[in-house]
């Protein structure tokens, strides 16, 4: 076998980068496969971890998927697969990694190659694979499967872990509270991944239409995300108009709408989420069947 194989990642704490590491080690000493292993540059680069007002402030930028200016990746021209690794910004691809997919590099290198998908963020990403799999159709590219990683702990505790990280760096857990991001253990259960599409290269199984990674548990969807991500996204997107009208990034203006929105969230969060929880647990014996379509769907291609 002569093949090659392209991975490719943004992360910015390290975490997604660990997974990426594990998925390429066993491909990296797959025989007659070279494996070459990038990272996706902003030209300005985020920062990490990100003050309150930087983190909301990509808010719209990321939800209308603008993408950001990144820097060219040296690599070849084609490959016969490529791993993009990326995270979820505001149930979107992270700002690089849309911004990457934009470039014309990208239209060359993905056009009518394979792709794995691997995300690692907090526990929403149905509505960010959905936007990855319009970018990558417009790129001509086959989505050949998915592979996602998400923080430990349920999420209402995530929903405090994970934005301490982003806006401390710290990760460790504290009162009864889990530590912040992916268990080490399932990262470091992520190489049985890419021994597998080493197998599959050498059988040249990529140029066929299957998924690679089924039955391997590369997807796990949690039922009570999907509603809770599809209203979230429909107020994302008129709250990220009101927040772009009111001003650049950094502005005054914009600095001002960011304030309210956190206010409303919270708001929310305290009087409606809870409502709506016992509200659809009520509903649910009603819905199961809906239900297991919809998880079925967001399981595609590479669940269970
Ligand atoms: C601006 C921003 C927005 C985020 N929004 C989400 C989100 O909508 N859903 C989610 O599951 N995680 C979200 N996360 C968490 C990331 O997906 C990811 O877990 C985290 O950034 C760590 O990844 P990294 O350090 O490997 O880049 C967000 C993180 C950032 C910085």
């Amino acid at each position: 076998m002569s093949k090659k194989v392209l991975i490719i990642s943004y992360s910015q704490s390290g975490q997604l980068q660990s997974v990426m590491e594990q998925i390429a080690e066993p491909l990296a000493e797959c025989n007659g496969l070279q494996c070459d292993f990038l990272e996706i540059r902003p030209e300005v680069p985020y920062p990490y971890p990100w003050s309150f007002y930087e983190f909301f402030n990509v808010f719209p930028e990321a939800v209308y998927l603008d993408g950001c200016p990144v820097k060219p990746v040296e690599c070849d021209d084609n490959y016969d697969l490529i791993i993009l690794g990326y995270t979820s910004w505001f149930l979107s691809p992270s700002i690089p990694v849309t911004g990457f997919l934009q470039t014309e590099q990208a239209k060359t290198l993905f056009k009518n190659t394979p792709v794995v998908t691997v995300i690692a963020c907090r526990d929403m990403w149905l509505i960010a694979q959905e936007k990855m799999k319009t970018l990558l159709s417009g790129l001509d590219a086959r989505l050949l499967d998915n592979v996602v990683f998400t923080d430990q702990g349920k999420s209402l505790y995530t929903f405090v872990t994970t934005p301490r990280w982003m806006l401390t760096g710290k990760k460790d857990g504290f009162w009864f509270f889990p530590p912040a991001g992916v268990d080490k253990k399932e990262i470091d259960s992520a190489g049985r991944f890419g021994e597998r599409i080493c197998n599959a290269l050498q059988h040249d199984e990529e140029c066929a239409t299957l998924p690679l990674l089924k039955n391997m548990g590369a997807v796990n969807v949690n039922g009570k995300l999907i509603a809770t991500e599809h209203i979230a996204h429909r107020s994302f997107l008129i709250w990220c108009r009101l927040i772009k009208k009111a001003g650049p990034q950094g502005s005054w203006g914009r600095n001002v709408v960011i304030t309210i929105y956190t206010a409303f969230l919270l708001t929310l969060v305290v009087t409606v989420v809870p409502l709506n929880m016992l509200f659809r647990k009520l509903l649910a014996p009603f819905r199961r069947k809906a239900l297991a379509r919809a998880v079925h769907y967001y399981e595609q291609p590479s669940g269970k």
